[in-house]
């Protein structure tokens, strides 16, 4: 499967017709043999290889072409004596699920920090998908030899231990977040059973957006129990939240502690009470922290927060490196079980007052399983106020999803 070309099914039996001309003229071959490979959405658009070998003919020009007559086919049998059959799939595989702009800096991420070697891509677009699986084998050579498999057809993502949800629509200039529910919804309830079939012990990570109604409709159509399923929620958020805070001060940003909770979306929430910089609460220097009443205007700097994603897809056209790395974090904590905290959506139904079925983020620990914990954060009752008001904001769109097929 690794490597697969994306055949249609007149390409596939090209493919057989090949395959079976080569073998039974196996004799003679080293004379004959001509590279005739499969045809691919390149070679649709270079041009058919109808009864001529792919690229140029091997019979004639350099010296290199030349040696390749006379190279056995059977190669690999002369070179490499068996011992034990390979693993197909190693325990670190992750899937991507849409090879759009952030399925492939999910990725590339993942990729290039040698967070696992073994990535499976799907797409509904099989010219994207290959122009995309191409780049990242011609890549191997330069990452550490990871497994890169992508295919049009969802076997190619068994066995994974992460499956990352990146398909669907992003919202067009101007548009919320939330309006794309319906439309993403949709494309969830064709794909969601076929992942769980083909891993049903993997730990689900959504991205697609509005990220905490996908993030509950994966679960209700998964089946899995709550803590396998993870929206990527507020952790990008709280990474912009520290930036800022970060920037202001003129320290690393890793080096401020503070969360933003609640939607990924406007009506997000800074936990001003737990802003900290080596353990020194931002609160007891300034008791209004965060609040419009503050002299030194930090309730500015939540505001930015919310304008930030919109800003980046103005800019250029989406919003892609960040949220890759921001995935990346959580699947390294799911692969490595690490039970770091870290700010994602689930399910809050019971906490801080809401009480309806419904993912938004707070701070949770994730190891090998998905979610361990959910941390009781202490909040002001202001927080706790805007936290319910963020619920409420969501599931008034939530409860009119029709999640049903
Ligand atoms: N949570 C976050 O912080 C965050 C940040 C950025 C983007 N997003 C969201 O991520 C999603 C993807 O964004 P993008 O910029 O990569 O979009 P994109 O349009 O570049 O890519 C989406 C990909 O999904 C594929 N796709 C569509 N339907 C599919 C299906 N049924 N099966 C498999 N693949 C399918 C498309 O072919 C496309 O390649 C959007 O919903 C966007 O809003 C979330």
């Amino acid at each position: 499967m690794v490597l697969l070309p994306i055949l249609s099914k007149s390409s596939l039996s090209t493919c057989l017709r090949n395959f079976i001309r080569v073998t039974s003229t196996i004799g003679s071959i080293r004379s004959r043999y001509t590279r005739a490979l499969p045809s691919t959405v390149l070679t649709k658009i270079l041009g058919s290889n109808k009864g001529k070998p792919f690229g140029k003919d091997v019979t004639a020009g350099s010296d290199l072409q030349r040696t390749v007559n006379f190279v056995s086919p059977c190669l690999r049998e002369e070179l490499l004596c068996k011992s034990s059959e390979p693993v197909r799939d190693c325990c670190h595989k992750v899937t991507i699920v849409g090879a759009g702009m952030v399925g492939v800096c999910v990725a590339n991420s993942l990729l290039f920090q040698r967070i696992t070697s073994h990535i499976a891509m799907v797409d509904a677009f099989p010219k994207k998908l290959e122009g995309e699986g191409m780049d990242f084998i011609h890549s191997s050579v330069f990452i550490g030899d990871p497994k890169i498999e992508y295919d049009t057809d969802f076997c190619v993502t068994s066995n994974s231990k992460v499956i990352v949800i990146c398909a669907g629509v992003r919202p067009i200039k101007g548009e919320s977040r939330l309006n794309l529910v319906q439309r993403n919804t949709e494309i969830l309830k064709n794909i969601i059973p076929l992942l769980v079939n083909y891993s049903p012990n993997a730990v689900f990570v959504v991205i697609s957006n509005p990220v905490d109604i996908l993030a509950w409709v994966t679960w209700k159509l998964s089946g899995l129990p709550v803590h396998q399923v993870i929206g990527s929620g507020t952790n990008l958020d709280s990474a912009r939240f520290r930036y800022l805070i970060a920037d202001r001060l003129g320290i690393a940003p890793s080096s401020v502690q503070g969360y933003m909770i609640g939607e990924h979306g406007d009506s997000m929430v800074p936990l001003w009470s737990g802003v900290s910089v080596a353990g020194v609460q931002f609160r007891d220097i300034i008791p209004n922290i965060g609040l419009e009443t503050d002299d030194e205007r930090w309730y500015e700097i939540a505001k930015e927060v919310v304008k930030l994603g919109p800003t980046v897809r103005c800019l250029k056209g989406y919003s892609s490196t960040a949220i890759g790395l921001s995935a990346t974090d959580i699947i390294i904590a799911i692969l490595r079980n690490t039970q770091a905290i870290i700010p994602v959506s689930t399910l809050v139904q019971g906490h801080h007052d809401v009480c309806h079925d419904m993912f938004l983020s707070l701070p949770c620990a994730i190891g090998e399983n998905g979610i361990t914990h959910i941390i009781r954060m202490h909040m002001t009752e202001y927080e706790k106020k805007l936290f319910q008001a963020s619920a409420n904001i969501v599931y008034d769109v939530q409860k009119d999803l029709n999640i049903k097929s």
